[in-house]
């Protein structure tokens, strides 16, 4: 069974496709499934910002292929790991879990990194390319360390 990993952000056209490109970059794909999604719904099938799609490019991580979708209570039971890029998109998908097995899969991605620190990847929306820069390299970090874990549960 292949371990599913869900990648969760506000529009899911900047922070989580990111996210998803890099950690499939990193794991074999026979062994991990990686999806990403937004609790928002203004971009359900768009492809990435444009931003995002260049800083991968830049890394060598394509992720022109993606499109945008919405959250939803049913993801709980389709994954087994939900990391969500800040506080809010926490909040937000932890108002609909279901139990505690639901909530126990939900982490802030950089607490992977920053354990217990409670570090938001920053939104970049509104900003330059600098912060798509900062974005890739925070979840670069993170991703390192997730798909190490990942090799080791699949052991
Ligand atoms: P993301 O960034 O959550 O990293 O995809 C955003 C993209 C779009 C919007 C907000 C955040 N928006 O309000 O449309």
């Amino acid at each position: 069974m292949k371990t599913k990993v869900l990648m969760v952000c506000l529009g899911n056209i900047c922070r989580s496709p990111l996210a998803e490109g890099i950690l499939k970059s990193k794991i074999d794909p026979n062994k991990v499934y990686i999806e990403s999604a937004g609790t928002g719904d203004w971009h359900i099938d768009h492809a990435p910002d444009p931003r995002s799609i260049s800083v991968g490019k830049r890394y060598g991580v394509d992720i022109t292929d993606q499109r945008g979708r919405q959250f939803s209570a049913s993801d709980f039971d389709s994954f087994d790991h939900i990391y969500v890029m800040d506080i809010r998109n926490y909040e937000d998908v932890i108002a609909q879990a279901r139990n505690e097995e639901d909530k126990k899969k939900v982490k802030l991605i950089l607490d992977e990194i920053f354990p217990g620190e409670k570090v938001d990847v920053p939104d970049p929306y509104h900003g330059g390319s600098h912060g798509f820069e900062n974005v890739y390299q925070m979840l670069n970090e993170a991703c390192e360390v997730i798909a190490e874990k990942l090799n080791k549960e699949q052991q």
